[in-house]
């Protein structure tokens, strides 16, 4: 039975992703012989199909999927993450690439500092698995969407079919000995099979999406089946809990952002 959330709490997630960051992008690189780039170039099409306005990025990371976005076409990007080291290093990337119309912010995925309905497509790349409830982060999402809007997520997936024992001795053994090298952490590096296997197969999270008030829910698997992208549309009306769960407080409202926001990271 997969989890509902995160094998660690947030505070130590965040820990692990400051201490891997400056490593993050090479050791993506050499985890997937090079693949994500493409898987991320996969992701971006699929947000950006009917063009949104405004496209927010969460869990951004290092911001490869934002500058994907950017290079191909998205006009504005929103991108957070809460680890201040990663967006450290998007930032550097930002001005190498002088994407401006990338704004990094530091916040929490789920507590988007947006209002309902603000944003046109939301895109998550290798992130929703690091969040501590999966159903109450896809509400989260769902919340921001303006109906129609799209949700594209990128995600490591249990692996399933002929290939199956080979990638988990690929990802068990050989993923965090690779990791305790290049990142000086292996620690981090046997939290992404044993996280993978945790979470839920991709039938099961497009039944999360649906369950949420997302329509048309597609998903198809990549690299042997260890990749799931699924696109979902958020719907007109949302069920009773996600708009009970998106109520939010006076107080935090004011402290909500538009899409036009101020760069915060
Ligand atoms: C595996 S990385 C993915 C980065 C990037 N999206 C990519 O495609 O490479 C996961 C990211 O999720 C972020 N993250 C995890 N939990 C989060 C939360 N509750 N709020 C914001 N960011 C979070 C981590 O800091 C980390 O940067």
């Amino acid at each position: 039975m997969a989890r509902r959330g995160a094998l660690q709490p947030p505070a130590e997630i965040r820990r692990m992703f400051d201490r891997i960051a400056r490593r993050y992008d090479l050791m993506n690189r050499l985890m997937s012989l090079g693949r994500d780039v493409v898987w991320r170039r996969v992701a971006a099409q699929a947000a950006l199909e009917h063009a949104p306005a405004v496209v927010l990025d969460i869990a951004t990371g290092t911001g490869d999927l934002a500058f994907e976005l950017v290079a191909q076409g998205a006009r504005r990007v929103l991108a957070l993450d809460f680890s201040r080291a990663m967006l450290r290093i998007a930032s550097r990337k930002r001005a190498a690439l002088r994407a401006w119309n990338v704004a990094f912010l530091c916040g929490d995925a789920m507590r988007l500092p947006f209002r309902d309905a603000s944003v046109d497509a939301c895109t998550i790349g290798f992130g929703l698995r690091n969040l501590p409830d999966y159903e109450a982060a896809i509400r989260e999402f769902a919340r921001v969407l303006r109906p129609g809007g799209r949700l594209v997520i990128l995600e490591t997936t249990p692996f399933t079919g002929p290939l199956a024992p080979f990638f988990r001795l690929y990802f068990d053994r050989l993923v965090p000995w690779i990791g305790g090298l290049v990142s000086g952490d292996r620690q981090a590096y046997s939290y992404l099979p044993r996280s993978t296997a945790a979470f839920p197969s991709a039938a099961e999270l497009a039944a999360l999406l649906r369950s949420a008030g997302f329509a048309d829910v597609r998903y198809r698997t990549m690299m042997g089946g260890t990749v799931a992208l699924h696109v979902a549309v958020r719907g007109a009306h949302l069920p009773d809990a996600v708009t009970a769960a998106a109520s939010v407080p006076a107080s935090r409202e004011r402290r909500q952002l538009g899409p036009g926001a101020p760069q915060r990271a």
